[in-house]
């Protein structure tokens, strides 16, 4: 693992953002894997700024990610679909069809979960983007999901559910089910970033990064990725 400590978050987002121009770059095609949270804003937004700027496109790309809320529709305002779609999609060149994610409001659950398998075996990701839950979760991938895990539908914590109140309106509920990319399928990544901001990270980081590596904490995982790359702007 390799741990770069930012001096604030929008040289986190900044240095984020080059990463991937990077591998767009050297691979026109490239297959981006993609997150969503508030800590990745700060990178889309460099990125739709620097993509335009140094003309790059995306128009080859692919973007697969991670996780959708079951229950919400693409069109709802805080489903995933939408966010991607709000804060990237519609700013790049990146064509629909080539954009990836999981039906929130798909009739059989365990067959949009072996869909989205299929999706995941036949374009592997480039690049992954990964965000940092409170309680070490990456994706909706839950403390004490294996590690030989693919794509299936959890039921979110107690304290993922409180986190993520904060995006949804007083009026409305956060799911308490979602559909996650497994962590074996986020480790077949070649390259891994994960982005984490603010103190209210350290002790998650902490966890993930500096003890043993177990399920009950699923970021520590990353510790044996080949090629995995910590940003964070919070001295520890
Ligand atoms: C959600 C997402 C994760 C994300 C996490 C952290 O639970 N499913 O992919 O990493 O939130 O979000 P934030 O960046 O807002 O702290």
């Amino acid at each position: 693992m390799q741990f770069i400590l930012t001096k604030d978050y929008n040289e986190l987002s900044d240095r984020a953002a080059d990463v991937f121009l990077d591998v767009l770059k050297a691979k026109p095609d490239a297959t981006l894997g993609l997150a969503t949270g508030t800590t990745p804003l700060g990178m889309y937004s460099r990125l739709i700024e620097k993509s335009k700027k140094q003309g790059v496109s995306f128009r080859e790309a692919r973007a697969i990610n991670l996780d959708e809320y079951i229950g919400l529709s693409p069109e709802h305002p805080q489903s995933y679909a939408y966010f991607m779609k709000k804060q990237l999609f519609s700013h790049i060149d990146i064509l629909p069809e080539n954009t990836y994610i999981e039906n929130g409001v798909a009739t059989d659950e365990a067959e949009e979960a072996a869909r989205y398998d299929d999706i995941l075996t036949k374009f592997p990701r480039d690049i992954q983007l990964l965000g940092l839950g409170s309680n070490g979760h990456i994706a909706f991938n839950e403390p004490g999901t294996p590690f030989g895990s693919k794509t299936h539908v959890v039921t979110l914590a107690a304290s993922t559910v409180r986190d993520n109140s904060r995006l949804f309106g007083a009026d409305e509920k956060v799911p308490e089910k979602a559909f996650t990319m497994g962590i074996m399928q986020i480790m077949q990544a070649k390259k891994i970033i994960v982005l984490a901001s603010g103190a209210a990270k350290a002790q998650a980081i902490a966890k993930a990064f500096c003890g043993g590596v177990t399920e009950e904490v699923p970021a520590s995982v990353l510790q044996l990725h080949p090629d995995c790359t910590l940003f964070y702007d919070v001295k520890i």
